[in-house]
């Protein structure tokens, strides 16, 4: 597939590189240095090429967004035209000292984002670890265990692929239902990232749901 990265970043950068990794052909975008994305596409190897935001969206199949939430509509606008295109979201609507959401209960930011692309099939996925985890899930993407990774969305046909994609990287996908379940799936994004970076354990933290027979 073709990807677009909207904001290679910590997120961004490090999951654009999994996906070129895994055969999928990659354009980084939108960082306040050229330098950096051509180092990127550089690391990613393959095809992979450093682009501005409206080159990444041209002819994507999927777009990641992943910047803060201060600059998901800059980086909207110097998009363009993003209607047909799958967006896989990991940014939370977190205020600008990160440290509470500013979108919650009643709403969320992955359909805050839906509403401002309408034309657009967005998916909330790869949030809910931190970046620091993600090299790691990749290297042992082999074992038969693999961490879970919830994501959801509306559209029908963006959510396979957006499976797939989490697949890719090393996950196993658990579709949680529409896109609304994000208002459940951010809050749950600040519980791992307090035990990734207040824990004892270190921030390479990723989860596992499992099912049980049930027992009386
Ligand atoms: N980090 C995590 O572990 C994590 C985990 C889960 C979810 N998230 C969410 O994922 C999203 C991305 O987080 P992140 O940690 O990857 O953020 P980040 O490292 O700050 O990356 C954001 C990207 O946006 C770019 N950017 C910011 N301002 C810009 C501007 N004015 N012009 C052009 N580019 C600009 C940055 O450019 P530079 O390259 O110049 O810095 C960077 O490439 C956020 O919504 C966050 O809440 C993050």
């Amino acid at each position: 597939m073709r990807i677009g990265i909207l904001g290679s970043g910590l997120m961004g950068g490090k999951l654009g590189i999994l996906f070129a990794r895994s055969g999928h052909d990659v354009v980084f975008s939108y960082s306040r240095s050229r330098r950096k994305l051509a180092r990127l596409a550089r690391d990613a190897g393959g095809s992979s090429r450093a682009g501005t935001p409206r080159e990444a969206a041209e002819d994507a199949d999927v777009l990641l967004l992943a910047v803060h939430w201060s600059r998901v509509d800059d980086v909207l606008g110097q998009a363009g035209d993003v209607s047909g295109r799958i967006i896989v979201t990991c940014s939370l609507p977190m205020n600008a000292e990160d440290t509470e959401l500013v979108v919650a209960h009643t709403s969320s930011g992955a359909e805050v984002l839906s509403r401002k692309v309408p034309d657009a099939a967005v998916v909330s996925a790869f949030g809910t670890v931190p970046s620091e985890v993600l090299f790691a899930v990749f290297a042992a993407r082999r074992r038969k265990r693999r961490p879970s990774m919830v994501y959801c969305g509306d559209d029908a046909a963006a959510k396979p692929i957006a499976a797939r994609l989490i697949r890719d990287v090393g996950f196993d996908p658990v579709d949680t239902g529409p896109l609304r379940v994000a208002r459940y799936i951010e809050p749950f994004t600040l519980l791992v990232a307090r035990l990734a970076y207040d824990g004892d354990g270190g921030p390479a933290l990723a989860y596992r749901f499992e099912h049980l027979e049930e027992r009386t």
